[in-house]
């Protein structure tokens, strides 16, 4: 037998040994984010137990499907106020008892209450360095304001909106031939890698929020 097949079993042993965390992801569209987490899901300690969407025309709710995941949605329209938005989800969420909340191209804005109550285990992707572009429209406008770099944050989130302690950034250059179109194509690149990574930091314990503060490895970031 080749040496290496001798520790294949301890390999597998050690992989089902370890305790993978549960993450509940929020999507709002395209849901390429998710796909990137699902793809990488079993080498970053992560089982995502359920995908909820707040619009039926999200295509993330066809990767969750074909991936075998269950999920839901809660349309947003449906609701007569941000709470009952918020308590509705919020509902769903804690069915699942998750260890970490991964928001992945979710285009609402939470209740204060909401983003207390998952304070230190919800992460959000930004496509921007922030706290540049904080909000809408951030490929145009970085372009507009004759940015020569560009790029997407992973931070922790907290009442304030795009303004929790940034995680981690990965930055690309703007080019004279970019335009929204083609700098969001590039950040998204660079957001399919990073995301995996940083949820991988948490599952192992590393990374937390101390304090009103990200920490990885003991350290303020
Ligand atoms: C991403 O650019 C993310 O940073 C932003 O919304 C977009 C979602 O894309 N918040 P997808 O749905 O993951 O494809």
């Amino acid at each position: 037998m080749p040496g290496w097949l001798a520790v294949l079993p301890i390999i597998t042993a050690t992989r089902l040994l370890s305790k993978l965390m549960r993450g509940v992801v929020l999507i709002s569209g395209s849901g390429s984010n998710l796909q990137s987490i699902i793809d990488k899901a079993a080498d970053i300690d992560l089982t995502i137990s359920c995908v909820v969407s707040n619009r039926s025309d999200a295509y993330g709710l066809t990767r969750a499907e074909n991936a075998g995941i269950p999920h839901h949605l809660v349309e947003h329209t449906q609701f007569d106020s941000r709470t009952a938005f918020d308590q509705a989800v919020s509902k769903i969420i804690d069915q699942y008892s998750p260890d970490i909340v991964i928001l992945a191209g979710f285009m609402r804005i939470f209740t204060e209450a909401f983003a207390q109550k998952y304070c230190g285990k919800m992460l959000n992707i930004h496509p921007s360095l922030l706290p540049k572009f904080q909000g809408l429209n951030t490929h145009q406008r970085a372009l507009d304001a004759g940015e020569k770099e560009h790029g997407v944050s992973i931070h922790f989130v907290t009442v304030q909106l795009d303004g929790g302690p940034v995680i981690a950034q990965s930055r690309v250059d703007i080019i004279p031939s970019d335009d929204a179109i083609s700098l969001a194509k590039k950040v998204l690149i660079e957001e399919h890698k990073l995301y995996p990574e940083v949820i991988h930091w948490f599952t192992q314990g590393r990374l937390q929020l101390k304090d009103g503060k990200a920490v990885l490895d003991g350290k303020a970031l």
